[in-house]
């Protein structure tokens, strides 16, 4: 068991039964770590526990920039237009009170990291720089070059550090208990030593991402992002919202193997990289005369899908992103990361070209939350980030996930530390020994098992099944197609070959991780196979109807969110619920119809 340098860390007991604290975070990205900074200040132990070390999780691979009206150079900005912008490109299915609370406090966020030392890039007066960013109004993103999320992260784990907060690397947690509807705690293991393990808390928080690595390509790495948050959550009773709806960032390298998927940030497309096809047509102006490459980013990846399939692609399947008309200078201060990798691939981006297609990139649903406090309906279960639903709907703004962690954070720990407050300092219950034996047997027998299916094997077959089925378009067909699939590759998953799989050491946590890829998968294509509607990133082509907004004015859209959560049988049951008004002062923001003109850039 391994303790992060510098960060004081638990000790288990022979009886894996950690010393632990009241609340316990899972996940040590920008959501949980910010969430554990808010906790800490406030007096409050935690202990944040995590499958990587301290200050390596994914937040580190987010690029561009983090969204704040600031105003720095458009003044005109506002945080209502904010709230606009991510309304209307996340297909009018936002939770419109997530979103108020985004846009209203992302500055404090943002100019409180920025005195914890994260270095934003300023103007030659010293304020924050902000730049262009896709389906924005104004340049509302501020950024680090392009290794914004690596600065976040490293600002916040130093913080933490500051702070005292324990951290532990190499954990995988597997299930949250839940006792007459609280939460008493989770069972997980030792990745290192296979130890299982039991974590005592009064409050859990998720903050373990998304769940875009079920996809064949995606900008994740494999062994994260695999659906854990909505899968825990999902097992303790609390519901999911709008599953169906996953990102594919229009930009992912398609070469080396090894960095396919790997993402080319929409900082290169922000200061000013065009798109073309192999016959050299820039074709966005016919798919988004006025935003170009900086319409929002389901429009892009299907203006490329629709490029790709129509056989103006690359030999490699991608199309081309060239920003080698701009300033050699700029892009090597502005995209140090992206310059340096295709470097590193024999390409100087600030003469040539890269070849790019879409990768899977975020999911806009999750857990469900209350706005104001990530509170799910589980006493003490609470998700942050990714993990969560209620701000994206259809279509997440570049820059808004990196904002989101900050401010729900800091709204979860709020929350918590309330809560002890009124409920006395400490509801750990003891481990239910009955729990703790079926965890320990069921690790056990997970290691040791020498039945038919390579985890690995099945891991990749799910990855193909989610992108033919549940990609950048779909079809109620395909779906049902991808549902039947799901359930032959779940029946393999009961009988799996651990102790001799290709994954090695990896081999029990994959093993353990499939059944969460399997809920989450299933989640995706069962709710968006009863969306029977285009909207955002979830387009089915049997279903191809018009921009939500036309629609909305003509009355017929259907601005519900998809709910699933597990039946008294134990199937997963799905239902819609209609989606929140909004604000008159959003509204009326929205009626403004502010957009970024991308001629700007030009
Ligand atoms: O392209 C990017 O840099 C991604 C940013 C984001 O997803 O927020």
């Amino acid at each position: 068991m391994a303790a992060s340098e510098g960060v004081l860390a638990g000790g288990a007991s022979p009886d894996g039964v950690e010393d632990g604290a009241p609340v316990l975070i899972i996940g040590a990205g920008a959501a949980g770590l910010r969430t554990a900074i808010e906790l800490a200040r406030s007096g409050v132990d935690c202990l944040v526990v995590g499958k990587r070390r301290h200050g390596d999780a994914h937040t580190r691979w987010a690029a561009g920039g983090v969204n704040a009206v600031l105003g720095t150079l458009d003044p005109d900005d506002r945080w209502d237009i904010h709230a606009a912008d991510t309304i209307r490109e996340g297909g009018y299915i936002c939770d419109p009170r997530s979103v108020e609370l985004l846009a209203r406090e992302s500055p404090a966020r943002v100019m409180e990291l920025a005195d914890w030392g994260c270095p934003f890039d300023r103007t030659a007066e010293g304020r924050i720089n902000q730049r262009y960013f896709g389906a924005q109004s104004f340049r509302r993103t501020c950024f680090v070059g392009d290794v914004t999320g690596q600065a976040m992260l490293d600002s916040l784990v130093d913080k933490a550090r500051e702070l005292h907060i324990p951290f532990r690397e190499d954990i995988f947690i597997t299930r949250v208990l839940v006792r007459s509807g609280s939460v008493g705690g989770a069972l997980g293991l030792d990745l290192e030593s296979g130890a299982p393990l039991h974590f005592p808390a009064s409050s859990v928080v998720l903050a373990a991402g998304g769940c875009t690595s079920l996809y064949r390509r995606s900008s994740s790495r494999d062994d994260e992002n695999t659906g854990d948050a909505v899968a825990l959550a999902y097992d303790a009773g609390t519901a999911l919202r709008d599953m169906e709806m996953i990102q594919f960032h229009p930009t992912g390298m398609t070469a080396p193997e090894e960095m396919r998927g790997r993402l080319v940030t929409e900082a290169v497309r922000g200061e000013g990289g065009r798109l073309f096809n192999v016959r050299g047509e820039r074709f966005m102006e016919r798919h988004a005369p006025d935003q170009m490459e900086l319409a929002a980013r389901d429009v892009v990846a299907r203006a490329i899908w629709q490029e790709l399939r129509a056989g103006r692609g690359t030999e490699g399947g991608g199309v081309l992103l060239d920003i080698s008309h701009q300033d050699p200078d700029m892009v090597r201060e502005r995209l140090p990361s992206i310059h340096g990798r295709f470097l590193d691939q024999g390409i100087d981006i600030t003469s040539e070209p890269m070849e790019v297609a879409p990768t899977a990139h975020y999911p806009m649903g999750g857990v469900v939350v209350d706005a104001d406090t990530g509170a799910t309906s589980v006493a003490g279960l609470y998700a942050v980030g990714e993990a969560a639903a209620g701000v994206h709907g259809a279509n997440r703004l570049g820059g808004n996930s990196l904002a989101e962690t900050l401010v729900f954070g800091r709204r979860v720990a709020a929350d918590i530390v309330r809560d002890l407050e009124t409920d006395g300092p400490d509801g750990r219950l003891s481990p239910d020994p009955a729990d703790w034996e079926r965890h320990v047997t069921r690790v056990d027998a997970t290691r040791t098992a020498r039945g038919e299916h390579d985890p690995e094997d099945l891991m990749a077959r799910l990855r193909g099944i989610m992108w033919e089925h549940g990609g950048i378009v779909r079809s109620g067909d395909g779906l049902r197609a991808g549902l039947a699939e799901l359930e032959v590759l779940t029946r393999h998953a009961r009988d799996l070959d651990v102790a001799g799989s290709r994954a090695g050491p990896h081999a029990l946590a994959r093993a353990l991780t499939l059944p969460f890829a399997l809920l989450a998968a299933e989640a995706i294509l069962r709710s968006a196979l009863l969306r029977d509607e285009s909207r955002g990133a979830h387009y089915r082509e049997d279903h191809p109807e018009g921009h939500p907004e036309d629609r909305t004015a003509a009355g017929t859209a259907r601005l519900v969110n998809i709910v699933c959560r597990r039946g008294r049988d134990g199937g997963m049951r799905l239902s819609t619920s209609p989606v929140p008004p909004i604000p008159p002062v959003i509204q009326q923001a929205l009626a403004e119809h502010h957009a970024l003109d991308y001629h700007h850039l030009e």
